[in-house]
């Protein structure tokens, strides 16, 4: 077994010579860990006889539809209910992907030709595209050093057109959830909160989701929690439910939710098939009763490596709002360089423990589809109005995030490391961040 090296900053500046600077694997010396250490799938993680259960239990009863059946169905009319109770909202709707629940979302806030959605230029593709595909305008804004939307550039970016603001909390990371909302609050705008990156995480207390106008969850494989696919709709506005149900389900309104109102407000509208089944369903019940126990371990987790290399010099975090809401998806560095980052990068894989730039999304105004306007039919009406023709995309329209993105790299978590693991991280970090800092 190798020794384990696991100086802190002040060891390190008493004992100058070989001991204070060990070599690094990348330069020939003895990687921190034997085999490779990279963080896996958390949710699947955690499967066992709870989700076996469930699955077992849709298959007897034969009904593995949500609203009939041979025997009553009841798996994601439970989750939902279980859902928004975790997430302190009044309604949830269950969904098949969280790019399902944003279009449902872009249906319940009417977004329609020629309305223009504030998003981070910074996040995933599906956050432009139901923009796109509601025939609404997407505008990106600039990140800050959290890698969410910066609260200083989204009044840039507001028109006579603009109606939502698209809040997506990253890797984790809520967003700065006070100046948004109060922007929003000015403007009369209303706010989408995109939780798909950050299931289970808070800010100041209250859950992702519940703060906005309406929030949106994916239960995909790389998320906190997952049926391998899966989503939801979360809001405290009995219409935005209704307009959120009516479009996942064709546009009717079943009786289930429908008796959570009382009544249905709304007539008859359009809508697609986005609903979750039973098997899903039953998968995310037994997921979500483990959700608090998932997000405990990940922060702890992210919390033992912080504590670990806090006294390091030079030392300058990812930005976060509120630290104790944070699910500790990741711990990242700003660098300051981009060369500096690459070194941090090739050394840390060198050390056996992988390390990694923010991850999980596009830089969404650089994308050739993007800035060649390729649309789904040409006449698509979103890109022919002028206030359209005139929103710039390219690199050019948001050189902070590109910047931003080029200087953080970091270490991801996973809620099962063990304490062997953390501290092999926290020796890596420890070994490696001072050397290529200066
Ligand atoms: C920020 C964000 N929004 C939405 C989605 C879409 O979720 P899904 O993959 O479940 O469709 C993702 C998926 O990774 C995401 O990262």
């Amino acid at each position: 077994m190798k020794r384990r090296s696991f100086l802190t900053a002040a060891a390190v500046a008493a004992a100058p010579g070989a001991e204070a600077a060990p070599k690094l694997a990348v330069d020939g010396g003895t990687p921190v860990r034997d085999k490779p250490l990279r963080a896996g799938y958390w949710g699947s993680e955690f499967y066992d006889d709870k989700e076996r259960a469930e699955v077992l239990e849709v298959l007897e009863a034969k009904s593995p539809f949500r609203w009939y059946g041979p025997k009553t169905p009841r798996k994601v009319l439970q989750f939902e209910t279980e859902f928004a109770a975790r997430m302190q909202t009044r309604f949830a709707v269950g969904v098949t992907s969280g790019t399902a629940a944003l279009d449902c979302a872009m249906a319940a806030l009417q977004i329609g030709p020629g309305d223009e959605v504030i998003l981070p230029a910074w996040t995933w593709h599906s956050c432009f595209n139901a923009v796109v595909l509601a025939g609404g305008l997407p505008v990106c804004a600039e990140i800050d050093e959290s890698f969410n939307l910066d609260p200083d550039d989204i009044e840039n970016r507001i028109t006579p057109q603009t109606k939502v603001i698209m809040a997506v909390h990253l890797q984790g990371n809520p967003c700065d959830m006070d100046s948004i909302m109060a922007i929003a609050r000015r403007h009369k705008l209303r706010v989408l909160e995109d939780c798909a990156q950050s299931v289970g995480a808070s800010y100041k207390g209250r859950p992702l989701g519940s703060i906005g106008d309406i929030g949106i969850y994916s239960l995909q494989l790389n998320k906190t929690i997952t049926a391998g696919e899966g989503g939801a709709v979360v809001t405290n506005d009995p219409e935005l439910f209704e307009r959120a149900s009516r479009f996942h389900d064709l546009g009717g309104f079943r009786p289930p939710h429908q008796s959570q109102l009382g009544q249905a407000r709304l007539d008859w509208f359009f809508g697609t098939n986005f609903r979750m089944s039973e098997f899903t369903g039953g998968v995310l019940l037994a997921q979500l009763r483990k959700l608090d126990k998932i997000v405990a371990a990940v922060r702890a987790n992210a919390g033992f490596v912080h504590d670990g290399i806090r006294d390091l010099p030079g030392l300058r975090l990812r930005h976060r709002p509120d630290p104790a809401g944070e699910l500790g998806t990741g711990v990242f560095f700003d660098f300051s360089t981009k060369a500096r980052c690459d070194r941090f990068l090739a050394a840390m894989k060198a050390e056996n423990v992988a390390a990694s730039r923010p991850g999980g999304s596009v830089i969404l105004p650089t994308l050739p589809h993007v800035v060649a306007r390729q649309t789904l039919h040409p006449a698509w009406p979103a890109f022919q109005t002028p206030r359209g023709k005139a929103i710039r995309y390219g690199a050019e329209s948001c050189p902070r995030t590109i910047d931003i993105l080029s200087r953080f790299s970091g270490v991801l978590m996973d809620p099962k490391f063990s304490k062997r693991d953390l501290e092999d991280v926290v020796a890596a970090i420890r070994k490696v961040h001072p050397a290529v800092s200066s």
